[in-house]
């Protein structure tokens, strides 16, 4: 039976047990949230030992070079001695506003206890005082100092619930940032497609001021939906920076579109196709954000359209794992 070492604990793992499980198993808690290897919350880093292969898939290499892998999937066959992420991706934040908006939407703003090294598109994890943690992307463009988040709020809730109560002065630790989906500025020209469903805008909205703010000239495409009309959010936001931008294009829709509101009732997957397949496809750069299914069906679609994978960046909301309620 392999023994984990975590600090001052020495723990047999049980067979098939993951790290994560067995830390819980100890009546240690670690941050976690989807427990399925995808919002990278439980990230840790092997000292010593070998993690097998599958427990830092979507890790990125660099970080994989130096020992970093995923607890909630990592089911160790040797002995490991490991240790939490480095500090240097925690910092101390304190909420400095809140506020409500269409689609039970929380836009919160969060100010950090020291400058926050992120690129627009990136997410990080929240943590509780008590250890809940959930990941969200940033909505903010590169280099900015104030954070600001969307949070669906969900009646039940663990940590949307305590978030929509929060009030200014209210502190949490912010780890991060994580995640490969942001602006690259190596071709000025080259089109660009957004596509998000609910608070799934957040990092496109961060991607599309860092493209504008680096002098991009190609065309851009910004497609946000939501079910309903009434439940998408941002549009005045959206429609100023279009407005001042001829090259951005943001077009908001809705399977159900409340009379006289200007909203496209064309399913957004639709949408999507149609502009790649008048876009210069060998040159199309692709962002997805949100519902998981919808992503990666879409992601298939364009592929099977003619956008390499390479060019389509992928950012799945999975909701936290079920034993704690959702998000
Ligand atoms: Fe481990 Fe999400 S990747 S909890």
């Amino acid at each position: 039976m392999p023994t984990l070492r975590y600090g001052e604990h020495t723990l047999n793992v049980e067979d098939g047990k993951t790290v994560l499980e067995t830390l819980e198993s100890a009546g240690i808690d670690y941050p976690n949230s989807c427990r399925a290897g995808t919002c990278q919350s439980c990230m840790m880093r092997v000292v010593t030992g070998d993690v097998p292969d599958d427990a830092n898939r979507g890790v990125n290499e660099s970080k994989r070079e130096l020992g970093y892998f995923l607890a909630c999937v990592c089911r160790p066959t040797t002995d490991l001695e490991v240790v939490g992420t480095d500090a240097s991706t925690s910092t101390a934040a304190t909420v400095v506003g809140l506020r409500r908006c269409p689609g039970d939407v929380l836009e919160i703003r969060l100010r950090c206890a020291r400058p926050l090294d992120f690129r627009g598109g990136q997410f990080v994890t929240l943590v509780r005082s008590d250890g809940l943690a959930r990941p969200y992307s940033l909505a903010n463009p590169t280099g900015a100092t104030e954070l600001e988040l969307h949070v669906r709020h969900y009646p039940n809730g663990a940590m949307s619930n305590w978030l929509a109560q929060a009030t200014p002065g209210t502190e949490l630790e912010l780890r991060g940032p994580y995640g490969e989906c942001f602006y690259v500025a190596d071709d000025l020209d080259r089109p660009l497609l957004l596509v998000g469903t609910g608070t799934g805008l957040a990092p496109l909205y961060a991607i599309v001021q860092d493209a504008l703010a680096a002098g991009h000239r190609g065309p851009i495409t910004l497609l946000h939906g939501a079910r309903h009309s009434a439940a998408l959010y941002h549009r005045e936001e959206l429609a100023t920076l279009a407005a001042n931008h001829p090259n951005l294009e943001v077009v908001a829709s809705a399977l159900e579109v409340e009379k006289g509101d200007d909203v496209d009732n064309t399913p957004i997957d639709t949408l999507a196709l149609a502009r790649a397949n008048t876009a210069d496809r060998s040159n199309l750069r692709v962002f997805l954000c949100g519902d998981p299914a919808l992503i990666r069906g879409l992601r298939r679609r364009l592929f099977l359209a003619g956008v390499p994978l390479r060019a389509i960046a992928a950012d799945a909301f999975v909701p936290a794992a079920s034993r704690n309620s959702a998000q």
